[in-house]
């Protein structure tokens, strides 16, 4: 297999991202330098995907923090939980960011005796620590997921949920290459998922370059493709899991769901534990992103729809628990009844 898709890395002059909004066609990165140049890269999706939202917002803190000029601690706290508040406005679903912002803020709070320049030090390490975590996990969610799948498996899936979608190998399309890896034979049903194309420009391109084979549909073909064809398991990635097991994912998620039960095919959710967030009770509570009406009525910048018409753009749905096989976690795949296995697997955490 080839080498590993670097989404973002660290570099003591920039955080680096690789421009996902340009992908297919050009593979351009970004030199991150300012709040706004971070803020905006996860804005306008430049780099996207719940855990690798997380990961630029830590590193981005971190990098940032490094430039505050000031030997006050209080100051400094002030302005990096100012930087903090910025980054986890960004986007709101995905509960990754809130997470790994909060991880960096307990930096703070537990070296209460540490200088700024110590704690400069403490964040960007800690940043470097969820990144270099994330790629673990993911390997680890991999090795209970592929398991799931027969030795010649087809999976249908959405989005990307790949290494550009976090630190490295990736949540559901993780579990793929693990099981790739593992000497499977793997076959790819990629949704294109409108209206942003993840599926199209991001999976295809991951899939390409490590040689999985794969095939790529519109969303509509989704259903006469379960009914016409050997679909093994619908495997996608979540945004944000509540307590009782409700996932939110990219839009169209909530649609194959329903499929895959109508033609009784397992339906799995590959997320690591940061994207359960157990202070929302379900999914009725999860805060879903609506963004521009133009991702809906144009495409690559030219009209599709005529001028003036109203649009609805929810970037997510969720999915109701009682439609998932399976929560597949770097601690295992966690069954029915969701509620309480979830909170059995944090208190073993
Ligand atoms: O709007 P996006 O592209 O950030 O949406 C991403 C998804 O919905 C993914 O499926 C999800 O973040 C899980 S990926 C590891």
């Amino acid at each position: 297999m080839r080498a590993m898709i670097e989404a973002i890395a660290w570099n003591d002059e920039y955080v680096r991202i690789l421009d996902q909004t340009r992908l297919p066609a050009e593979e351009v990165y970004l030199e991150c330098r300012t709040i706004d140049d971070i803020a905006g890269a996860i804005k306008r999706l430049s780099i996207r995907g719940a855990p690798a939202i997380g990961i630029a917002a830590a590193m981005g803190l971190a990098f940032l923090a490094g430039r505050i000029s000031t030997g006050n601690r209080g100051e400094f706290a002030a302005q990096a939980a100012s930087i903090s508040a910025h980054l986890l406005a960004t986007r709101p679903t995905a509960v990754n960011l809130r997470w790994a912002l909060e991880r960096m803020a307990q930096v703070m709070h537990r070296f209460q005796g540490a200088s700024v320049p110590e704690l400069q030090e403490l964040l960007k390490q800690e940043a470097l620590r969820i990144h270099a975590e994330d790629i673990e996990i993911n390997r680890s969610m991999g090795r209970h997921g592929q398991a799931l799948l027969p030795d010649d498996a087809v999976v249908l899936t959405v989005c990307n949920t790949g290494s550009l979608a976090t630190g490295g190998h990736g949540t559901a399309l993780g579990v793929v290459r693990s099981a790739v890896e593992n000497g499977k034979k793997v076959f790819v049903a990629a949704c294109e998922t409108r209206p942003l194309l993840q599926g199209a420009r991001l999976t295809a391109w991951e899939l390409l370059h490590d040689g999985i084979p794969f095939e790529l549909i519109t969303d509509s073909m989704a259903a006469v493709y379960m009914k016409t064809k050997r679909v093994d398991a619908v495997l996608a990635g979540a945004d944000r899991v509540a307590a009782n097991g409700d996932a939110a994912n990219k839009i169209g998620t909530y649609a194959l769901a329903v499929l895959a039960r109508a033609h009784g095919i397992p339906f799995y959710i590959a997320a690591p534990l940061s994207t359960i967030d157990r202070t929302t009770a379900s999914g009725h509570a999860i805060p879903i992103e609506e963004r521009s009406p133009e991702e809906i009525t144009t495409i690559a910048g030219r009209p599709v729809a005529p001028a003036g018409t109203r649009v609805w753009n929810p970037a997510f749905d969720v999915v109701p628990a009682e439609l998932i096989t399976g929560l597949i976690t770097e601690k295992g795949v966690i069954p029915a009844p969701y509620t309480e296995n979830i909170a059995a697997v944090f208190r073993r955490k």
